[in-house]
Protein backbone atom coordinates (compact mmCIF):
# COMPACT_ATOMS: atom_id res chain seq x y z
CA UNK A 1 0.00 0.00 0.00
CA UNK A 2 2.34 2.86 -1.33
CA UNK A 3 -0.09 5.09 -2.91
CA UNK A 4 2.14 7.88 -3.34
CA UNK A 5 6.08 7.06 -4.45
CA UNK A 6 8.10 3.72 -3.01
CA UNK A 7 11.10 5.98 -2.63
CA UNK A 8 13.33 6.26 0.74
CA UNK A 9 13.55 9.71 1.77
CA UNK A 10 15.92 11.23 4.39
CA UNK A 11 15.72 14.77 6.02
CA UNK A 12 18.94 16.14 7.06
CA UNK A 13 17.85 18.08 10.47
CA UNK A 14 15.18 16.90 13.21
CA UNK A 15 14.10 20.43 14.03
CA UNK A 16 10.42 21.70 14.39
CA UNK A 17 10.37 22.13 10.30
CA UNK A 18 11.18 18.51 10.46
CA UNK A 19 8.36 17.91 12.39
CA UNK A 20 5.87 19.34 10.44
CA UNK A 21 7.25 17.72 7.18
CA UNK A 22 6.87 14.70 8.48
CA UNK A 23 3.39 15.60 9.83
CA UNK A 24 2.54 16.12 6.30
CA UNK A 25 4.16 12.91 4.88
CA UNK A 26 1.50 10.72 7.09
CA UNK A 27 -1.24 11.97 4.89
CA UNK A 28 0.97 10.79 2.08
CA UNK A 29 2.10 7.73 3.37
CA UNK A 30 5.88 8.62 2.54
CA UNK A 31 8.55 6.81 4.36
CA UNK A 32 10.92 9.06 5.82
CA UNK A 33 14.23 8.87 7.99
CA UNK A 34 15.48 11.99 10.00
CA UNK A 35 18.89 12.37 10.78
CA UNK A 36 20.01 14.49 13.57
CA UNK A 37 22.45 14.83 16.48
CA UNK A 38 20.22 15.19 19.52
CA UNK A 39 18.60 12.72 20.95
CA UNK A 40 15.65 15.20 21.97
CA UNK A 41 15.18 16.47 18.93
CA UNK A 42 11.71 17.17 17.43
CA UNK A 43 11.41 14.71 15.17
CA UNK A 44 12.68 11.91 17.27
CA UNK A 45 9.71 9.98 19.00
CA UNK A 46 7.03 10.88 15.90
CA UNK A 47 9.36 8.72 13.32
CA UNK A 48 10.56 4.91 13.65
CA UNK A 49 13.01 5.96 11.05
CA UNK A 50 15.46 8.35 13.54
CA UNK A 51 19.23 8.30 12.84
CA UNK A 52 21.43 10.07 15.74
CA UNK A 53 23.94 11.38 13.71
CA UNK A 54 25.76 14.95 12.73
CA UNK A 55 24.07 16.72 9.53
CA UNK A 56 27.34 18.30 9.26
CA UNK A 57 29.71 15.26 9.32
CA UNK A 58 30.86 13.85 5.94
CA UNK A 59 30.53 10.15 6.96
CA UNK A 60 27.45 10.70 8.70
CA UNK A 61 25.39 12.23 5.67
CA UNK A 62 27.13 9.71 3.51
CA UNK A 63 26.06 6.99 5.03
CA UNK A 64 22.46 7.90 5.82
CA UNK A 65 21.55 8.80 2.65
CA UNK A 66 23.60 5.75 0.95
CA UNK A 67 20.26 3.37 2.10
CA UNK A 68 17.95 6.03 0.62
CA UNK A 69 16.85 7.14 -2.50
CA UNK A 70 16.04 10.89 -2.23
CA UNK A 71 17.32 13.70 0.47
CA UNK A 72 15.89 16.88 1.56
CA UNK A 73 16.86 19.22 4.16
CA UNK A 74 15.26 21.19 6.69
CA UNK A 75 18.44 23.28 7.56
CA UNK A 76 21.47 24.59 5.55
CA UNK A 77 24.37 23.82 7.54
CA UNK A 78 24.71 20.61 6.50
CA UNK A 79 27.80 18.57 4.75
CA UNK A 80 27.55 19.36 0.77
CA UNK A 81 30.28 17.25 0.17
CA UNK A 82 28.76 14.34 1.26
CA UNK A 83 25.33 15.40 -0.51
CA UNK A 84 27.19 15.99 -3.92
CA UNK A 85 28.88 12.29 -3.59
CA UNK A 86 25.55 10.89 -3.36
CA UNK A 87 24.58 12.87 -6.19
CA UNK A 88 27.03 11.55 -8.66
CA UNK A 89 26.26 8.13 -7.44
CA UNK A 90 22.56 8.39 -8.39
CA UNK A 91 20.64 9.64 -5.31
CA UNK A 92 18.09 11.78 -6.00
CA UNK A 93 18.98 15.36 -3.56
CA UNK A 94 16.60 18.40 -3.63
CA UNK A 95 17.48 21.06 -3.38
CA UNK A 96 20.75 20.55 -5.40
CA UNK A 97 23.71 20.47 -3.26
CA UNK A 98 24.95 23.53 -5.52
CA UNK A 99 22.40 25.41 -4.27
CA UNK A 100 22.46 24.75 -0.52
CA UNK A 101 26.77 25.24 -1.44
CA UNK A 102 26.12 29.08 -2.41
CA UNK A 103 23.43 29.65 0.29
CA UNK A 104 25.70 28.49 3.12
CA UNK A 105 27.76 31.41 2.10
CA UNK A 106 26.64 35.08 1.94
CA UNK A 107 29.10 36.36 0.12
CA UNK A 108 28.54 33.91 -2.64
CA UNK A 109 24.14 34.98 -2.18
CA UNK A 110 25.32 38.78 -2.51
CA UNK A 111 27.45 37.58 -5.74
CA UNK A 112 24.72 35.39 -6.73
CA UNK A 113 22.07 38.64 -6.50
CA UNK A 114 24.91 40.86 -8.22
CA UNK A 115 25.42 38.96 -11.23
CA UNK A 116 21.94 38.09 -11.89
CA UNK A 117 20.23 41.62 -11.50
CA UNK A 118 18.39 40.77 -8.08
CA UNK A 119 18.43 44.13 -6.15
CA UNK A 120 20.44 43.74 -3.19
CA UNK A 121 21.71 46.14 -0.80
CA UNK A 122 25.43 47.13 -1.98
CA UNK A 123 28.43 45.47 -0.46
CA UNK A 124 31.91 44.85 0.14
CA UNK A 125 33.26 41.69 0.69
CA UNK A 126 36.23 41.39 3.49
CA UNK A 127 38.47 38.50 5.03
CA UNK A 128 39.21 39.93 8.52
CA UNK A 129 38.55 42.99 10.76
CA UNK A 130 41.56 44.65 9.18
CA UNK A 131 40.53 45.76 5.94
CA UNK A 132 37.16 46.72 7.40
CA UNK A 133 39.23 50.39 7.76
CA UNK A 134 39.63 50.48 3.76
CA UNK A 135 35.28 51.05 3.86
CA UNK A 136 35.20 53.49 6.54
CA UNK A 137 34.20 56.56 4.02
CA UNK A 138 30.91 54.26 3.62
CA UNK A 139 29.71 53.82 7.19
CA UNK A 140 26.80 52.68 8.42
CA UNK A 141 27.22 49.10 7.93
CA UNK A 142 26.15 45.84 8.70
CA UNK A 143 28.55 43.22 8.84
CA UNK A 144 27.34 39.34 8.44
CA UNK A 145 29.89 36.03 8.64
CA UNK A 146 29.82 34.90 5.56
CA UNK A 147 29.23 31.24 7.33
CA UNK A 148 27.19 30.29 10.54
CA UNK A 149 24.95 33.04 10.78
CA UNK A 150 21.26 32.72 11.95
CA UNK A 151 18.43 34.01 13.81
CA UNK A 152 20.65 37.13 14.06
CA UNK A 153 23.88 35.61 15.14
CA UNK A 154 26.43 36.76 13.07
CA UNK A 155 25.23 40.33 12.41
CA UNK A 156 26.60 42.93 13.67
CA UNK A 157 25.97 47.08 12.92
CA UNK A 158 28.76 49.10 12.62
CA UNK A 159 27.82 52.99 12.55
CA UNK A 160 31.68 54.46 12.46
CA UNK A 161 35.06 53.63 12.98
CA UNK A 162 35.01 52.93 16.59
CA UNK A 163 32.45 50.23 16.25
CA UNK A 164 35.26 48.35 14.15
CA UNK A 165 37.01 47.31 17.40
CA UNK A 166 34.47 44.86 17.93
CA UNK A 167 33.61 43.68 15.08
CA UNK A 168 33.83 39.91 13.55
CA UNK A 169 37.36 38.74 12.85
CA UNK A 170 36.35 36.54 9.89
CA UNK A 171 35.94 36.30 6.50
CA UNK A 172 32.12 38.76 6.40
CA UNK A 173 29.69 40.52 4.20
CA UNK A 174 29.63 44.70 4.85
CA UNK A 175 26.72 45.53 3.78
CA UNK A 176 24.90 49.14 3.46
CA UNK A 177 22.55 50.01 5.47
CA UNK A 178 18.95 50.15 3.71
CA UNK A 179 16.23 52.66 5.09
CA UNK A 180 13.63 49.89 5.97
CA UNK A 181 10.18 50.51 5.82
CA UNK A 182 8.76 46.84 5.66
CA UNK A 183 10.76 43.54 6.10
CA UNK A 184 8.91 41.25 3.86
CA UNK A 185 9.19 37.49 2.85
CA UNK A 186 7.90 35.11 0.43
CA UNK A 187 8.06 31.61 -0.09
CA UNK A 188 8.63 30.03 -3.52
CA UNK A 189 8.61 26.27 -4.75
CA UNK A 190 9.70 25.25 -7.93
CA UNK A 191 8.98 21.44 -9.26
CA UNK A 192 11.57 19.28 -11.77
CA UNK A 193 9.11 19.96 -14.29
CA UNK A 194 9.84 23.29 -13.82
CA UNK A 195 6.27 24.59 -12.26
CA UNK A 196 6.46 27.42 -9.76
CA UNK A 197 4.49 28.83 -7.23
CA UNK A 198 4.74 31.45 -4.91
CA UNK A 199 2.95 32.03 -1.38
CA UNK A 200 1.29 35.20 -0.61
CA UNK A 201 4.10 37.34 1.04
CA UNK A 202 4.50 38.00 4.80
CA UNK A 203 5.33 40.46 6.63
CA UNK A 204 7.24 41.38 10.01
CA UNK A 205 6.16 43.31 12.13
CA UNK A 206 8.68 44.13 15.17
CA UNK A 207 8.49 45.49 18.40
CA UNK A 208 9.66 48.90 18.39
CA UNK A 209 11.61 48.23 21.85
CA UNK A 210 13.23 45.08 21.42
CA UNK A 211 13.71 45.48 17.60
CA UNK A 212 12.94 41.71 17.61
CA UNK A 213 9.84 40.41 15.40
CA UNK A 214 6.57 39.73 17.50
CA UNK A 215 4.33 38.87 15.11
CA UNK A 216 4.28 37.90 11.41
CA UNK A 217 1.09 38.59 9.49
CA UNK A 218 -0.52 37.33 6.13
CA UNK A 219 -1.05 38.97 3.57
CA UNK A 220 1.34 41.59 4.37
CA UNK A 221 0.37 44.93 3.90
CA UNK A 222 1.89 46.73 0.35
CA UNK A 223 1.28 47.56 -2.67
CA UNK A 224 -0.67 45.53 -5.71
CA UNK A 225 3.39 46.58 -7.83
CA UNK A 226 5.51 45.92 -4.69
CA UNK A 227 3.59 42.84 -4.74
CA UNK A 228 3.58 41.51 -7.96
CA UNK A 229 7.73 43.01 -8.40
CA UNK A 230 8.36 40.50 -4.90
CA UNK A 231 6.66 37.35 -6.73
CA UNK A 232 8.42 37.95 -10.21
CA UNK A 233 11.81 38.48 -8.32
CA UNK A 234 10.93 35.29 -6.10
CA UNK A 235 10.24 33.15 -9.16
CA UNK A 236 13.11 34.22 -11.60
CA UNK A 237 15.40 33.45 -8.55
CA UNK A 238 13.95 30.39 -8.40
CA UNK A 239 14.29 29.55 -12.07
CA UNK A 240 18.17 30.90 -12.45
CA UNK A 241 19.11 28.28 -9.73
CA UNK A 242 17.31 25.61 -11.31
CA UNK A 243 15.71 24.91 -8.26
CA UNK A 244 13.80 21.29 -7.20
CA UNK A 245 12.39 22.36 -3.76
CA UNK A 246 11.29 25.02 -1.30
CA UNK A 247 13.44 28.42 -1.05
CA UNK A 248 12.30 31.33 1.49
CA UNK A 249 13.11 34.83 0.47
CA UNK A 250 13.62 38.05 2.66
CA UNK A 251 12.86 41.13 1.05
CA UNK A 252 13.84 44.87 2.64
CA UNK A 253 11.09 47.27 1.01
CA UNK A 254 13.09 50.86 1.23
CA UNK A 255 11.50 53.80 3.00
CA UNK A 256 11.37 55.06 -1.00
CA UNK A 257 9.42 51.81 -2.39
CA UNK A 258 12.48 49.53 -3.60
CA UNK A 259 12.77 46.41 -3.00
CA UNK A 260 16.28 44.86 -2.29
CA UNK A 261 16.80 41.19 -1.32
CA UNK A 262 18.12 40.50 1.91
CA UNK A 263 18.94 36.68 2.25
CA UNK A 264 17.16 33.54 1.12
CA UNK A 265 16.78 29.65 2.67
CA UNK A 266 16.68 26.77 0.69
CA UNK A 267 13.93 25.01 2.80
CA UNK A 268 10.90 25.53 4.17
CA UNK A 269 10.88 28.57 6.99
CA UNK A 270 9.73 30.40 9.99
CA UNK A 271 7.84 32.93 8.04
CA UNK A 272 5.55 29.69 6.29
CA UNK A 273 3.70 28.30 9.40
CA UNK A 274 0.63 29.99 9.31
CA UNK A 275 0.15 28.34 5.26
CA UNK A 276 -0.78 24.83 7.40
CA UNK A 277 -3.98 26.54 8.28
CA UNK A 278 -4.26 29.72 6.52
CA UNK A 279 -3.67 28.52 2.78
CA UNK A 280 -5.47 25.95 0.55
CA UNK A 281 -1.52 24.01 0.44
CA UNK A 282 0.84 24.02 3.35
CA UNK A 283 4.51 24.89 2.78
CA UNK A 284 5.44 21.78 3.98
CA UNK A 285 3.19 20.04 1.65
CA UNK A 286 4.24 22.06 -1.22
CA UNK A 287 8.03 20.85 -0.18
CA UNK A 288 6.86 17.48 -1.14
CA UNK A 289 5.25 17.81 -4.11
CA UNK A 290 8.19 19.88 -5.37
CA UNK A 291 11.31 16.76 -4.77
CA UNK A 292 8.61 14.27 -5.56
CA UNK A 293 7.88 15.93 -8.70
CA UNK A 294 4.27 16.07 -8.26
CA UNK A 295 1.94 19.26 -9.26
CA UNK A 296 2.29 21.97 -7.11
CA UNK A 297 -0.76 22.94 -4.94
CA UNK A 298 -3.33 25.68 -4.61
CA UNK A 299 -0.80 28.26 -2.50
CA UNK A 300 -4.17 30.57 -2.37
CA UNK A 301 -4.97 32.37 1.30
CA UNK A 302 -8.40 31.15 2.75
CA UNK A 303 -8.16 33.61 5.81
CA UNK A 304 -5.88 36.46 7.16
CA UNK A 305 -3.61 35.34 9.55
CA UNK A 306 -0.83 35.80 12.20
CA UNK A 307 2.25 33.96 13.29
CA UNK A 308 3.35 34.38 16.63
CA UNK A 309 6.78 32.43 17.78
CA UNK A 310 6.42 31.25 21.58
CA UNK A 311 10.03 31.70 22.20
CA UNK A 312 11.73 31.05 25.88
CA UNK A 313 11.08 33.86 27.88
CA UNK A 314 14.06 35.52 29.52
CA UNK A 315 15.44 34.37 32.51
CA UNK A 316 14.57 30.85 32.31
CA UNK A 317 16.72 27.81 31.65
CA UNK A 318 15.63 24.14 32.11
CA UNK A 319 12.78 21.95 31.25
CA UNK A 320 10.19 23.67 29.35
CA UNK A 321 6.35 24.81 31.16
CA UNK A 322 3.98 25.93 28.66
CA UNK A 323 2.09 28.54 31.35
CA UNK A 324 -1.39 29.45 29.98
CA UNK A 325 -1.43 27.37 26.68
CA UNK A 326 -4.76 25.44 27.36
CA UNK A 327 -6.54 29.21 27.60
CA UNK A 328 -5.52 30.08 23.78
CA UNK A 329 -8.01 27.42 23.09
CA UNK A 330 -11.07 28.98 23.61
CA UNK A 331 -10.66 31.06 20.64
CA UNK A 332 -12.00 30.14 17.22
CA UNK A 333 -9.10 29.82 15.01
CA UNK A 334 -6.11 30.08 17.01
CA UNK A 335 -3.67 26.81 16.64
CA UNK A 336 -0.99 26.06 19.33
CA UNK A 337 2.15 23.72 18.00
CA UNK A 338 4.34 22.60 20.29
CA UNK A 339 7.49 21.20 19.23
CA UNK A 340 8.15 19.31 22.41
CA UNK A 341 11.59 20.49 22.86
CA UNK A 342 12.71 19.55 26.40
CA UNK A 343 14.30 22.37 27.08
CA UNK A 344 13.73 25.93 27.15
CA UNK A 345 16.28 28.69 27.08
CA UNK A 346 15.64 32.52 26.54
CA UNK A 347 14.40 33.62 22.73
CA UNK A 348 14.54 29.32 21.78
CA UNK A 349 11.67 28.91 19.36
CA UNK A 350 9.81 26.15 21.09
CA UNK A 351 6.47 26.49 19.33
CA UNK A 352 3.94 28.94 17.34
CA UNK A 353 0.76 29.78 17.30
CA UNK A 354 -1.23 30.68 14.38
CA UNK A 355 -4.35 32.72 14.72
CA UNK A 356 -6.47 33.22 11.47
CA UNK A 357 -9.69 35.07 11.46
CA UNK A 358 -12.45 36.93 8.87
CA UNK A 359 -10.06 40.53 8.70
CA UNK A 360 -6.56 40.88 9.34
CA UNK A 361 -7.62 43.40 11.84
CA UNK A 362 -9.71 40.58 13.66
CA UNK A 363 -6.85 38.29 13.79
CA UNK A 364 -4.31 40.59 14.78
CA UNK A 365 -6.37 42.28 17.73
CA UNK A 366 -6.90 38.31 18.96
CA UNK A 367 -2.91 37.36 18.71
CA UNK A 368 -2.81 40.70 20.96
CA UNK A 369 -4.42 38.69 23.54
CA UNK A 370 -3.46 35.71 22.94
CA UNK A 371 0.50 36.51 23.27
CA UNK A 372 -0.52 37.78 26.72
CA UNK A 373 -1.80 34.89 28.02
CA UNK A 374 0.74 32.40 26.95
CA UNK A 375 4.80 32.47 27.82
CA UNK A 376 7.43 29.32 27.74
CA UNK A 377 9.49 28.84 31.28
CA UNK A 378 11.10 26.18 33.24
CA UNK A 379 10.68 23.76 35.76
N1 LIG B 1 21.47 46.09 4.96
C1 LIG B 1 20.61 46.18 5.97
N2 LIG B 1 19.92 47.34 6.19
C2 LIG B 1 19.04 47.45 7.20
N3 LIG B 1 18.76 46.45 8.07
C3 LIG B 1 19.41 45.29 7.94
C4 LIG B 1 20.37 45.10 6.88
N4 LIG B 1 20.85 43.84 6.99
C5 LIG B 1 20.24 43.27 8.04
N5 LIG B 1 19.38 44.13 8.64
C6 LIG B 1 18.56 43.84 9.84
O1 LIG B 1 19.12 42.75 10.58
C7 LIG B 1 18.25 41.60 10.55
C8 LIG B 1 19.06 40.31 10.49
O2 LIG B 1 19.80 40.25 9.28
P1 LIG B 1 19.87 38.92 8.40
O3 LIG B 1 18.50 38.53 8.00
O4 LIG B 1 20.84 39.12 7.30
O5 LIG B 1 20.52 37.94 9.45
P2 LIG B 1 20.22 36.45 9.94
O6 LIG B 1 21.04 36.21 11.13
O7 LIG B 1 20.39 35.51 8.83
O8 LIG B 1 18.75 36.58 10.37
P3 LIG B 1 17.56 35.56 10.57
O9 LIG B 1 18.10 34.19 10.74
O10 LIG B 1 16.94 36.12 11.83
O11 LIG B 1 16.72 35.75 9.37
C9 LIG B 1 17.34 41.84 9.37
O12 LIG B 1 16.13 41.14 9.50
C10 LIG B 1 17.18 43.37 9.43
O13 LIG B 1 16.25 43.76 10.42
MG1 LIG C 1 17.19 37.10 8.06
Amino acid sequence: MIPFNHKKIGILGGGQLGRMLLQKAIDFALEVYVLDPDNNAPCKNITPHFIKGDFKNFEDVYHFGKKLDLITIEIENVNVEALKKLQQEGKEVYPQPEIIEMIQDKGLQKIFYQTNGIPTADFFLVDNKEQIEKYTDYFPFFQKTRRGGYDGKGVKKLSNKNHISHAFDEPSVLERMVDVEKEISIIVARNQAGEIKTFPAVESIFNPQAHLVDYLICPAKISENTLTNAEQLSKKIAEQLNLVGTLAIEFFLSKDGKLYVNEMAPRVHNSGHHTIEACITSQFEQHWRAILNFPLGDTSLIRPAVMLNLLGSEGFEGNAHYVGIENTLKYSGVYPHIYGKKKVKPFRKMGHITITDKTLTAALQKAKKIKELIKVTAI
